[in-house]
């Protein structure tokens, strides 16, 4: 049996990165569980989030697949190592692909970079920009989750919050901004419309070329024949099967709930 590719969340945010597998990759299968039980994972210590991402991962390796995509910026901000470390199969996650995309696409090298608390805390994507020799200038702005999941996509009070937490990196004369976090890509129109003309880097497609490209070379793609999309959450399915729509802008048929063994 051929093996699907594994997606975790901490909820409903990284459909935003399994919809763009499967249109970079529409032939494969996939596994996408979204713990909407402990969501948030922004908020919470490293730590914590570590353990999730760990349980997490166990839950999807026992499922049987192929690849690990970390589609969440927190855990990937702060498991990926011991992820990395703990499993035999490739492991993705989300802030190297966008970090490396920012590096190509930015002329002035100032960065700015956009996550939940718990991301830019970890400074994961500080770390590897300034490696990259570029300036850096970051800010958490929690209020997008909610705002996205509200469904607010373009209402006055999204373009005055995004206004109050963009302006400032503006100032800095960022000419790339990294959208680190599973909803902003949601985002990109308010965000350009206080940004201006920057370049705006989605983590979700980077990390979605990321996956194709480890697949092609490892001889992984799957060769053909119909695809398969199964999604676990560790919550009830109701409230991500009617908010994660809009997320992967495809009804979500076969949602289970379940409860992944504890460490
Ligand atoms: N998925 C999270 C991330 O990308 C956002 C939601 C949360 O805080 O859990 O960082």
């Amino acid at each position: 049996m051929e093996r699907a590719i594994g997606v975790f969340d901490s909820g409903i945010g990284g459909l935003t990165v399994l919809r763009e597998i499967i249109s970079l990759l529409p032939e494969e299968d996939t596994i996408y569980l979204g713990d909407t039980a402990r969501v948030p994972y922004g908020t919470k210590s490293a730590e914590t989030v570590r353990r999730y991402a760990i349980e997490n991962a166990r839950f999807l390796v026992d499922q049987g697949i192929k690849i690990l995509v970390v589609a969440c910026n927190t855990a990937s901000a702060y498991s990926l190592p011991a992820l990395q470390t703990l499993l035999s199969i490739p492991v993705v996650g989300v802030v190297e692909p966008g970090a490396r995309r920012a590096k190509e696409v930015t002329r002035n090298g100032r960065v700015g970079v956009i996550g939940t608390e718990g991301t830019i805390k970890s400074r994961a994507y500080e770390g590897l920009l300034e490696g990259y020799g570029l300036q850096v200038f970051s800010r958490p702005c929690p209020l997008f989750v909610p705002l996205v999941e509200e469904g607010w996509i373009d209402e006055e009070v999204t373009y005055l919050t995004a206004k109050k937490y963009l302006e400032p990196l503006k100032e800095k004369g960022v000419d790339t901004l990294i959208l680190g976090c599973t909803h902003y890509p949601l985002l990109k129109g308010v965000i350009k419309k206080v940004m201006g003309d920057v370049n705006l880097v989605d983590s979700a497609e980077e990390t979605a070329k990321e996956v194709r490209a480890i697949l092609e070379e490892s001889g992984g793609l799957k060769k053909g024949g119909g695809s398969i999309h199964r999604f676990f959450v560790t919550d009830s399915p109701e409230r991500f099967r009617a908010v994660g729509r809009r997320f992967l802008r495809n009804n979500l048929r076969d949602v289970r709930k379940v409860d992944i063994p504890l460490l």
